[in-house]
């Protein structure tokens, strides 16, 4: 189904198709996007597109995707897609889910969106980026592009990420987070990997509120940067960094703000 306009502000039945399609009020779609409502085990979901949200050139929206009002999702991208296949000690059947895209955000050319994606509202998601299933970005939140989210990441409100980053399932920015250019996340302790008998401690780390990570840096599994601390450019962070903190290096120690290393005792902070 391909070119229509939502100026009516209408549900759209498709006639022979078994699916709908809810249309806002003055929404512009292209005539090349598609729509593809049904999942890999046939279940339909409906797609609900918002008064003045527009969907660009070759988008490819799928079923259970609600976009809000005023979204823009840019040309070639994915929308609610179904994951399906094998990862990390799953199979994902290609079930499909509901994937909220908020109002005013912006999805840009190229950004890929899995099923049961959560978008808050002027959220921005850059071109290029993956967001794996169940990733939650709160609101006002700028990602850069090129960057991959994994699965049941949950990123906060008024985050910031440069590019190219790589943040693993399940970890956590909490609000006003910033991560500079490529900063990599691990949450694999012991890097296992077709052991046979042996699974893999799998533990993200976690950004608590205001805390900032230097372009290039490595943040290592379990590991906590506390409440407005500072690692710098190209650090391995092997331990938690106490909150107001900076730490820097390899492995990543907690210094001055002249370079001089501070011995520190901390308790490690506590997970929500
Ligand atoms: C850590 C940082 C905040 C500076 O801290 P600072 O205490 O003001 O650092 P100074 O410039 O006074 O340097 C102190 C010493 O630490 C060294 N140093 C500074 N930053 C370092 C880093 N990231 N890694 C290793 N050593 C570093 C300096 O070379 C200097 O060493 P020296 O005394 O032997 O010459 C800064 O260097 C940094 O890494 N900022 C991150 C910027 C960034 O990535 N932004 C993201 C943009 S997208």
């Amino acid at each position: 189904m391909t070119g229509f306009d939502g100026a009516r502000g209408r549900e759209q039945q498709v006639t022979g198709l078994l699916w709908t399609v809810m249309l806002g009020e003055k929404v512009a779609i292209d005539a090349t996007a598609v729509f593809a409502p049904a999942d890999a085990e046939g279940t339909v979901r409906r797609i609900q597109i918002g008064s003045g949200a527009r969907v660009g050139a070759y988008a490819l929206i799928c079923g259970g995707a609600r976009i809000g009002e005023n979204a823009q999702v840019e040309e070639h991208t994915i929308v609610g897609k179904p994951e399906k296949g094998y990862a990390v000690g799953e199979f994902y059947p290609g079930t499909g889910a509901y994937t909220q895209i908020g109002a005013g955000v912006v999805v840009r050319a190229g950004a890929v969106i899995y099923a049961g994606v959560q978008a808050g509202p002027e959220t921005v998601i850059g071109h290029h980026t993956l967001l794996r299933s169940f990733v939650t970005v709160g609101e006002d939140t700028q990602l850069g592009h090129s960057l991959t989210v994994e699965r049941a990441a949950r990123i906060g409100d008024g985050v910031r990420c440069s590019p190219g980053s790589h943040i693993t399932s399940s970890c956590v920015l909490a609000d006003r987070v910033f991560l500079g250019a490529g900063v990599r996340t691990v949450n694999d302790r012991e890097l296992i990997w077709h052991e046979v008998g042996r699974e893999p401690d799998l533990v993200p780390p976690r950004f608590e509120r205001g805390s900032k990570v230097g372009s290039g840096s490595v943040v290592l599994a379990g590991v906590i940067i506390g409440e407005n601390a500072l690692v710098g450019a190209g650090s391995v962070v092997t331990r938690d960094v106490p909150a107001g903190a900076t730490a820097y290096g390899v492995p990543a120690r907690v210094r001055d703000r002249h370079g001089v290393r501070r011995r520190i005792t901390h308790e490690k902070a506590a997970l929500p």
